[in-house]
């Protein structure tokens, strides 16, 4: 089932983008979209806030650090989300949490609460991040 899934998916997106189908095939198939959506909120975090937040705290480990929340589950990170957990997805395999995360960070212009645009390079470095207004918030 799943597998015949995967491969028409990544058939009839192939064109598109390939890491996006495999990745939106895992989020379906893990009911993942039952509680977020690409960029508003739901009953989590929107995909393109997770993305921005993670590339603003973590920098170059934003990746590292979303596959771990997805692998290990979250909780307490997002205010709005604060009595809310964020269940362990442990059965994923490396590639799997890679692909999705891959797809979340691409997600991060999307939506419009923040700015936006310019990400990349010049984060991580430790100055003028300290504003108190950065907590979660998307
Ligand atoms: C039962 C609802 C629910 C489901 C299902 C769910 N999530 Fe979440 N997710 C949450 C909540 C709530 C949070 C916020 C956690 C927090 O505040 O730390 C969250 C946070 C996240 C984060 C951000 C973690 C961080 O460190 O910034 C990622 C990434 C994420 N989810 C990915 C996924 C993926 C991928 C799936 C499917 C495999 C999934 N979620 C399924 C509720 C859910």
């Amino acid at each position: 089932m799943v597998l015949v899934k995967k491969v028409f998916l990544t058939t009839a997106l192939l064109s598109v983008s390939l890491f996006a189908a495999d990745a939106q095939t895992i989020l379906n198939d893990n009911g993942c979209f039952s509680c977020h959506a690409i960029a508003s909120k739901k009953a989590a975090p929107a995909f393109s806030g997770v993305a921005r937040r993670n590339q603003r705290f973590n920098g170059a480990g934003a990746k590292e650090a979303i596959m771990y929340s997805i692998k290990n589950g979250s909780q307490g990170k997002y205010r709005h989300f604060a009595g809310l957990k964020m269940p362990a997805f442990s059965h994923l395999t490396q590639e799997e949490l890679s692909s999705v995360a891959d797809f979340i960070l691409a997600q991060a212009s999307k939506g419009g609460s923040c700015k936006g645009g310019g990400q990349g390079h010049g984060y991580g470095m430790g100055m003028g991040m300290g504003m108190g207004m950065q907590r979660g918030g998307m």
